[in-house]
């Protein structure tokens, strides 16, 4: 691939930063961005289809699986972006004012019906006060109806493991109540113990279907993974580390399998790949890898 080739295939916006100053192009990698990616494409699909479902009295619900870091969170952030509404005119503003079709919480740390209500009424931008559950209950399902609320995702179901199994009955019964009321289908999102949450009832357990998100392998996927990952970094020159083996299996045995580490490792490494002047990354440059920026990154990413 010539060099002319390779700036041709990167996208607009990529190729339209190559040409700038280091520090503009450090800043670029180091800002989020969602790589599509098979997998991830089915599960936000699978996401739309349950949004998409007629409103009845027993709604059907998802549960992500996956192990730390391997982009479980980013999925869903993604298909919350999607559906929120971005005002290119800030005239256009009001005409979706209210409309929250998706709501993305985190589960209380331990099995506390309460405190997810909380969680709940905070990321609908209502203030919460000491209230009985009951009245809690009916505020959500006030405002749920208010904001055309039609999916709730929470994220970090694995942290009601800690409680003891009523109280994680009682937990997993409050959702369910909830999706039953407001007829809204509810995706949980965890790592694999979360398993655990939604075997309390059989019940709860025949409502949600787990979705895998399996660490990564050697295989074609992960070769148009690091493929797209690498159109979306500036550099003059192209590295081609799909095609590069030895470089493409080290940078996956360092990762774990894990997306975000495979996404540190290669951020690092662009950022070696600039600073150093030789605008492509390179199998020798694993060997004295910076990983302080992929601690910066990290918490860079906490933020957001
Ligand atoms: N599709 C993606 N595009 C770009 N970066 C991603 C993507 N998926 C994951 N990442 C990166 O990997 C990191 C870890 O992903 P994420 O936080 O989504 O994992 P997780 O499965 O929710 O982990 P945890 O169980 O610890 O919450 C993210 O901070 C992000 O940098
Ligand atoms: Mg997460």
């Amino acid at each position: 691939m010539t060099e002319k080739e390779y700036l041709q295939s990167l996208p607009d916006s990529v190729r339209g930063m190559v040409g700038k100053p280091d520090g503009e192009r450090l800043q670029f990698i180091r800002q989020q961005k969602f790589i599509r990616y098979q997998k991830a494409e089915t599960v936000l699909k699978r996401m739309q289809e349950l949004m998409d479902e007629p409103k009845k009295e027993r709604m059907p619900a998802l549960l992500l699986l996956g192990d730390s870091g391997n982009g479980k969170t980013s999925i869903a952030r993604k298909f919350v972006e999607m559906h929120t509404f971005e005002p290119s005119d800030p005239n256009d503003y009001f005409e979706d004012e209210g409309d929250l079709p998706v709501l993305f919480v985190q589960a209380p740390i331990g099995p506390n019906a309460s405190d997810l209500y909380d969680n709940i009424l905070r990321a609908l931008d209502v203030p919460s006060r000491r209230d009985s559950k009951s009245v809690k209950e009916g505020q959500i399902e006030h405002y749920f109806r208010v904001l055309n609320v039609r999916m709730m995702i929470v994220d970090e179901i694995h942290n009601i493991l800690s409680g003891t199994v009523p109280k994680k009955k009682e937990f997993m019964n409050a959702l369910k109540n909830l999706s039953n009321s407001l007829q809204i289908p509810i995706v949980l999102i965890g790592i694999k113990d979360a398993l655990n949450a939604v075997n309390t009832d059989l019940q709860i357990r025949s409502r949600f279907k787990p979705i895998m998100l399996n660490r990564w392998g050697f295989d074609k996927e992960y070769l148009i993974l690091l493929k797209s990952i690498e159109k979306t970094i500036p550099l003059k020159k192209p590295s081609l580390i799909y095609r590069d083996e030895r470089f493409a299996r080290a940078i996956l045995d360092r990762s774990n399998g894990l997306f975000g580490e495979i996404m540190g490792i290669i951020s690092a490494l662009a950022k070696e790949a600039i600073v150093s002047g030789r605008e492509k990354m390179a199998y020798d440059m694993l060997k004295n890898l910076d990983y302080a920026f992929l601690s910066d990154d990290d918490i860079l990413l906490e933020e957001l």
